[in-house]
């Protein structure tokens, strides 16, 4: 919440975590500010999409809090242990994968999580850009500093997935289908997108950002016309509006969960799960790398996560591609 006065992020901690809850002066003593600092702080914060209450014995309660991605906000009742717990929040950025591939580059360690309300340059897989409107979804990126071999990587996408669609069923009971590598589709719209970046050399993998697009709060007028057909928001789906924060802290813990039992025991458990939401397996489907298309039968998710096909009886493994499913076959 740097854009505010600095101390702002502490009046919000002390409100979320202070039992009993303090009083205006107590709170002014507890961060050694005067009062009439401390009432500039409550107006930044009121116009922040904050509302206060003043209960009993003077002390002051947090009656609404916005629905923002702000640091205060996410990290008030996250769960993680790693993801998040460094974490880079923004108004507005190019992209959070740009901005998280400079923080690996100055060390930043496993699990810092940059979040932005807006990207203006957000990047989608095979060189598209990714529509990022301001306040609507969840656009961020975390970096994994795993001991895999860059060969793996596609299994955290296969994770990031995973995790999302669990997410979406435990948190708002929806079922999420996954498209390979790692589309999340609802009624056959996309909902969720996945970038995983790398730095790497031949073997060993330095770092890997994944950045992950969810649409929240969308309407069907708020995606550009050309998307429109074949995207959906969560507040589509579910038909009533879906709170980001709380969707995105239960995000975080499940992604760290999977996460970190896709980095102890590699891909191979997390499979079954992953094939019953696969909209592929078990149909014809054309894989386009660039000007190369290979139609098959989608057959397998190896535990690379490569997308195995049969192809004029060849098994044919796939790395990376955009996957249609042929309705012609
Ligand atoms: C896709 O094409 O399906 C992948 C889209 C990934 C979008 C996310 S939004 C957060 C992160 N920052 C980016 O610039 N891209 C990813």
């Amino acid at each position: 919440m740097s854009v505010i006065d600095p101390l702002a992020d502490d009046v919000i901690h002390h409100l979320h975590t202070s039992d009993p809850p303090p009083s205006e002066s107590q709170l002014a003593e507890m961060l050694s500010v005067t009062r009439a600092r401390l009432a500039r702080i409550f107006d930044e914060l009121t116009e922040l999409g904050y509302e206060f209450e003043i209960i009993r014995n003077g002390a002051v309660h947090i009656a609404r809090a916005p629905d923002r991605m702000i640091d205060t906000e996410i990290v008030n009742g996250l769960r993680t242990r790693t993801f998040g717990r460094a974490l880079h929040c923004y108004r507005q950025v190019g992209s959070t994968n740009v901005v998280a591939i400079e923080l690996a580059e100055s060390g930043a360690p496993e699990g810092t999580v940059v979040v932005a309300e807006e990207q203006t340059r957000g990047r989608g897989r095979l060189g598209r850009n990714w529509h990022s409107a301001p306040g609507l979804g969840i656009w961020s990126s975390v970096v994994l500093r795993p001991k895999i071999a860059p060969d793996a990587v596609t299994g955290i996408s296969i994770v990031a997935a995973l995790a999302f669609a669990e997410t979406v069923d435990n948190h708002l009971g929806l079922d999420v289908q996954l498209k390979w590598p790692n589309d999340g589709l609802i009624d056959n719209r996309k909902v969720c997108g996945i970038l995983v970046e790398l730095s790497a050399e031949v073997g060993r993998l330095h770092y890997a950002v994944c950045g992950t697009g969810i649409n929240v709060a969308h309407k069907e007028t708020d995606f550009p016309p050309e998307i429109r057909p074949q995207a959906t928001s969560l507040t589509i789906a579910a038909g009533r509006p879906v709170d980001r924060l709380a969707f995105y802290r239960r995000f975080l813990f499940d992604f760290e969960v999977l996460y970190q039992r896709f980095v102890r025991d590699g891909l191979a458990p997390l499979l079954p799960i992953y094939r019953a939401r696969s909209i592929l397996l078990g149909h014809t489907v054309t894989v386009s790398q660039g000007e190369r298309h290979t139609t098959g039968m989608a057959e397998e998710i190896d535990e690379f996560g490569r997308l195995i096909i049969r192809s004029q009886g060849q098994r044919v493994a796939l790395n990376s591609g955009e996957a249609t499913l042929r309705t012609d076959t």
